[in-house]
């Protein structure tokens, strides 16, 4: 028998209220394989404003992404995203490369932040891979705006480079570009090694680069709460340890091995729950948790939904190490 576990009607209600339609009104080249847009509201007025490092979940064809928003979040009126076009990807940035044109309508929800600045930092650290360059500027436009100290470093393959004029013009002498992986390497050991006390840093790139910046700072010495970072997506997490959910009222125990995700294996054992991204970006898989620790890895739940402890996003969120998750299904 399969059943099918609707997303909380709470979610629904939210979801359905910060949705838009937005036209694109700008498409631009960035980079090789980067395509910039700009989308506003039909009638050109004023968008809700955004924390720097927030994303817009899109709809892209068949497919639902999220893609982190590079304009000034004050009053703008326009959204703008930077696409990397992905061979291999869902299918989502193809649609938005290939499909995409000027004047055509486009459908997102609003504005969600998850890689939020530290209000107390005394000092922004920027790092970034690729087109993991994209929060990254908005978080320098929003330290340029209220003039906090800000620095950043940038690797990118050579040719691929996107929003780089930008970015010099907004960091000015505090701005250094890589094309070269072993000098990004130096020149990142020794920065981290350099900064006022009080600093945060801020990364975002491909996997392989966010571990590598990530152990040389905690083997530097930094504590976990000056370290943020966002990852690509689901493609870019890794695998997870094996882990087991209790369903409470039918009683069923499900094993979730490594690689596998909590949505995958319930639907293995003919439970369908709603579902449409698979990107913990969309909201609508979300299920409730009545007993353990989530290790939550979506970009949709709030911090203080993540920090209550009560839901869950079972296309990407885990348990954490060593936790039973428990849910009344
Ligand atoms: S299916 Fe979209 S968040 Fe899980």
């Amino acid at each position: 028998m399969t059943a099918t576990i609707p997303g909380a009607p709470v979610d629904d209600v939210r979801a359905r209220s910060s949705r838009r339609t937005l036209i694109v009104t700008d498409i631009v080249d960035a980079a090789t394989g980067i395509r910039s847009f700009t989308l506003a509201a039909p009638d050109g007025a004023v968008l809700p404003g955004f924390v720097p490092g927030s994303h817009l979940i899109v709809g892209a064809g068949d497919c639902t992404n999220a893609y982190s928003l590079t304009n000034d979040g004050v009053a703008p009126t326009s959204y703008q995203i930077s696409v990397l076009r992905l061979a291999d990807g869902n299918g989502g940035s193809r649609w938005m490369h290939d499909m995409l044109s000027v004047g055509d309508a486009v459908e997102v929800e609003l504005p969600r932040s998850a890689f939020p600045p530290a209000a107390r930092a005394t000092k922004h650290l920027l790092v970034a891979g690729g087109i993991g360059v994209t929060p990254i500027l908005s978080h320098l436009r929003a330290a340029t705006r209220w003039n906090r100290d800000v620095q950043v470093l940038y690797t990118f393959r050579p040719g691929c480079g996107a929003h780089v004029d930008e970015i010099i013009a907004l960091a000015g002498r505090e701005a250094e570009l890589f094309v070269d992986q072993s000098a990004f390497t130096e020149r990142l050991t020794a920065t981290l090694a350099d900064q006022p006390i009080g600093t945060h840093l801020y990364l975002c790139g491909p996997s392989g680069m966010i571990d590598h910046v990530v152990a040389t700072a905690r083997g530097q010495g930094w504590p976990e709460s000056r370290i943020h970072l966002e990852r690509f997506g689901a493609d870019a997490l890794d695998a997870g340890e094996p882990f087991t959910v209790r369903l409470t009222e039918s009683g069923l125990t499900v094993d979730i091995p490594s690689g596998t995700s909590v949505l995958e294996a319930l639907e293995g054992n003919g439970i369908a729950v709603a579902n449409r991204c698979r990107q913990g970006v969309c909201g609508e898989c979300r299920i409730p948790l009545s007993a353990g620790t989530a290790d939550h890895r979506d970009l949709y739940l709030s911090d203080d939904e993540k920090s209550a402890g009560d839901a869950f996003m079972p296309c990407v969120s885990r348990a954490a190490a060593g936790c039973t998750l428990e849910v009344p299904l």
